[in-house]
């Protein structure tokens, strides 16, 4: 499997992924009171993107470096630049083979990456590699909203949320998951600790901040499917991607609560987070 690079989405990802106001600072503070960093401390974030998790931390002036394999998605994160005290170092190339020396970072972060990525564990020894030897942290993280969350049971789910079960299950009836489940596809797995433990780090698990992003009713959470937003939804052959929107939109048209109701959606920024003392 190749990467998957977001060049595709950077006209509509801060607008389907953005958290927000308020959000994205809270998560900076959370991974600085977490490692410690300060100002001094060397930053490198894993697919940076258009800056969603850099952005906070540029405008307090740490020092920040990332990697992203999409031209646009990080020409959007430049576009952003706004009397921030120091500028990131930006480098288009794969995380897969990092472009930097051996312990040139104290922390690095990756979020929402890990299950893009060509070899998963390439990345992770990569990581290793250009983090300093001792006293350096890498923080894997994804947002977790309730939707995704297997014990939220169906009746506790407002329906934007609901729709993005019934997404999933509609998927899984179709035998059209893809990588789901499979090692390295969330930071959570057991494969991942089991690495990164050999590398030698102490690895938690936390719920580091709260998250908040714009609402949505159901019926957009559908269209977003359908127009396929979700990089989970682009290699899928148009036929068998029309077969499963047609079923969700007949869920929508039947069984929906309160289809064009917009709801909050609230979630946890879960971090996988290593550490080597
Ligand atoms: C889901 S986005 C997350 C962006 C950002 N971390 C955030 O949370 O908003 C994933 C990013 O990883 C990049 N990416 C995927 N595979 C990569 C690889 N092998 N090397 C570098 N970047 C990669 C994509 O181009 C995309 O910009």
């Amino acid at each position: 499997m190749q990467s998957i690079s977001f060049e595709r989405a950077a006209s509509f990802y801060d607008a389907t992924r953005g958290y927000m106001p308020g959000s994205a600072e809270r998560i900076r503070d959370a991974i600085v009171a977490q490692t410690g960093a300060t100002v001094h401390t060397r930053l490198l974030e894993l697919g940076i993107g258009t800056g969603r998790i850099a952005v906070p931390f540029l405008t307090a002036g740490f020092s920040y470096a990332g990697i992203d394999l999409a031209p646009a998605m990080l020409a959007a994160l430049v576009a952003k630049a706004n009397s921030w005290p120091r500028l990131p170092l930006l480098v288009r190339g794969d995380v897969g083979q990092l472009p930097f020396t051996d312990g040139s970072f104290d922390v690095i972060l990756a979020v929402h990456v890990l299950h893009l990525v060509a070899d998963w564990r390439a990345t992770l020894h990569e990581a290793r590699r250009v983090l300093r030897p001792h006293g350096a942290h890498l923080l894997l993280a994804k947002d977790v909203g309730a939707g995704e969350l297997p014990e939220v049971p169906l009746e506790a789910l407002a329906p934007p949320m609901l729709a993005q079960r019934v997404w999933k299950r509609t998927l899984k009836d179709l035998g059209l998951t893809g990588k789901e489940g499979q090692p390295g596809t969330s930071p959570q797995d057991p494969a991942v600790r089991e690495l990164l433990e050999g590398l030698g780090a102490t690895v938690t698990t936390l719920d580091l901040a709260e998250y908040e992003r714009e609402p949505l009713s159901a019926r957009e959470v559908v269209q977003g499917y359908s127009q396929r937003l979700y990089s989970a939804d682009w290699a899928r052959e148009a036929a068998l991607h029309h077969a499963a929107v047609a079923q969700i939109e007949q869920w929508l048209a039947t069984e929906c609560p309160e289809p064009d109701r917009p709801f909050p959606r609230k979630g946890s920024f879960r971090v996988v987070l290593a550490t080597w003392a």
